[in-house]
């Protein structure tokens, strides 16, 4: 059996839960590929910037590399706009989804904001303010964000770049994305253990 055949919650045994636990638990291993899979969904269309989203992403994961950021960071950098064809008007809120479990909470928040410190470089050409970053200047992940946006997010549309392939990256993903998500993952409990009401 490896489905299991309950119609509702109500009719699921222990059984059930510890054979859907275990297919979890494989799913959550290949998440690292489907994530890759999706990247790939940001090549093509460039929506009018030189270079499209996957070879930006790519671009700046390289020059975060070269630049000597350690590996998480770089990985931030491979997939900081992963969500910008699900989510175009709020995509670093999916990225930040993404990767939370498995980083430092500095890097998930630089991720998130990486939105607003960006538009320090276009915010003015739209009539808004780019210095509104300035209001988290004594956030501890303010410095990270500001580099991390003005050393390479917004240097990374050269078409002329030597940008790294993403097999160069793909180990870097997996050690990232294949740690144990902070708080672990609950284990179903041996069936004398489980409290019945
Ligand atoms: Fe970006």
């Amino acid at each position: 059996m490896n489905q299991a055949r309950f119609r509702h919650f109500g009719e699921a045994q222990r059984d059930d839960w510890a054979l859907i636990d275990a297919r979890f638990r494989d799913y959550v291993e290949d998440a690292p590929r489907r994530v890759l899979a999706h990247l790939h969904n940001l090549a093509g269309d460039t929506h009018g910037y030189p270079v499209d989203r996957y070879q930006h992403c790519l671009q700046t994961a390289t020059r975060a590399l070269r630049d000597g950021a350690d590996e998480e960071m770089v990985v931030c950098a491979l997939l900081h706009d992963i969500g910008d064809d699900l989510a175009p008007a709020n995509h670093a809120e999916v990225a930040a989804a993404i990767l939370e479990p498995f980083i430092d909470p500095l890097n998930t928040w630089m991720i998130r904001h990486h939105e607003l410190f960006q538009g320090y470089h276009y915010r003015h050409y739209f009539g808004q303010d780019r210095h509104a970053r300035e209001q988290y200047r004594d956030h501890p992940a303010y410095v990270r964000t500001v580099r991390f946006c003005d050393d390479w997010d917004q240097a990374s549309f050269d078409p002329d770049y030597d940008t790294l392939p993403l097999e160069h990256f793909l180990p870097m993903v997996e050690r990232v994305l294949c740690r144990t998500p902070r708080g672990g993952l609950p284990e179903p409990l041996p069936e004398h253990q489980v409290e019945h009401d």
